[in-house]
């Protein structure tokens, strides 16, 4: 289990999301991302049935854990989580988030992640409001905010995020509270400085990230 603290006031740690990597060169873009600068790794697992969109599960999961020591965080955007987390937390992941709106009991699938020995998270999409998560604050270790509809990178960040995340800070500080705050979809410099300065920790981006020439500059603009 390798995870992260909270970082320092007024910066994030950046998590590259391997759905804009280059599967057949995998191993050359993670070693890239490393060397500038990553924090942690976000894997999107989408079952083409909670997202219209197909990626990959356990399998492929295990062989990036093969080739990196960071922090593994699996984006399950996947239907029934509770039927897929025991393969997950063999494959080496860290932590675990899976969707409010996806099927099962959201307490018993948080259990099941913390039985397994992995830190356990939500995800909220767009249109969910952060009161559909308060139930299971208490047991989390991350929330991860949607700024774009799950299912595809590339979208453009929706800034009702902004206020989710500031409304989770003002939770996590008034209740003691020690989960991380992600924001994933759409994040550049401009979007990373808006979440980053209302209480995100976690920067996840893809096309932004792995579009440029220049990776560490990127990573580095983004923590702050
Ligand atoms: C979307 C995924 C995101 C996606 C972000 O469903 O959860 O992690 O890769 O990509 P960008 O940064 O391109 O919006
Ligand atoms: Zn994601």
């Amino acid at each position: 289990m390798n995870w992260l603290p909270r970082p320092a006031d007024g910066q994030a740690h950046v998590a590259p999301s391997l759905l804009s990597a280059d599967f057949s060169d995998l191993k050359s873009d993670v070693d890239d991302m490393t060397g500038a600068g990553a924090d942690l790794l976000h894997l999107d697992v989408m079952d083409g049935h909670f997202v219209p969109n197909i990626t990959f599960g356990p399998f492929i999961c295990q062989a990036i854990r093969r080739i990196s020591r960071l922090p593994l965080d699996a984006h399950l955007m996947i239907t029934n989580p509770g039927q897929y987390l025991e393969s997950f937390a063999r494959a080496g992941v860290d932590g675990l988030t899976v969707h409010v709106e996806a099927s099962g009991d959201m307490g018993e699938t948080l259990d099941a992640i913390g039985a397994l020995g992995v830190k356990r998270g939500i995800s909220l999409k767009p249109g969910t409001p952060v009161e559909d998560i308060l139930p299971w604050l208490d047991r989390l270790d991350l929330v991860l905010v949607m700024s774009v509809e799950p299912g595809f990178g590339g979208q453009k960040f929706d800034p009702g995020a902004v206020e989710k995340i500031a409304e989770l800070d003002r939770r996590r500080h008034d209740e003691g509270r020690g989960f991380l705050i992600s924001v994933d979809g759409g994040i550049n410099e401009q979007t990373g400085a808006l979440c980053r300065e209302v209480g995100a920790d976690i920067l996840v981006s893809g096309s932004w990230l792995f579009g440029a020439e220049d990776r560490a500059t990127r990573i580095a603009l983004l923590r702050g």
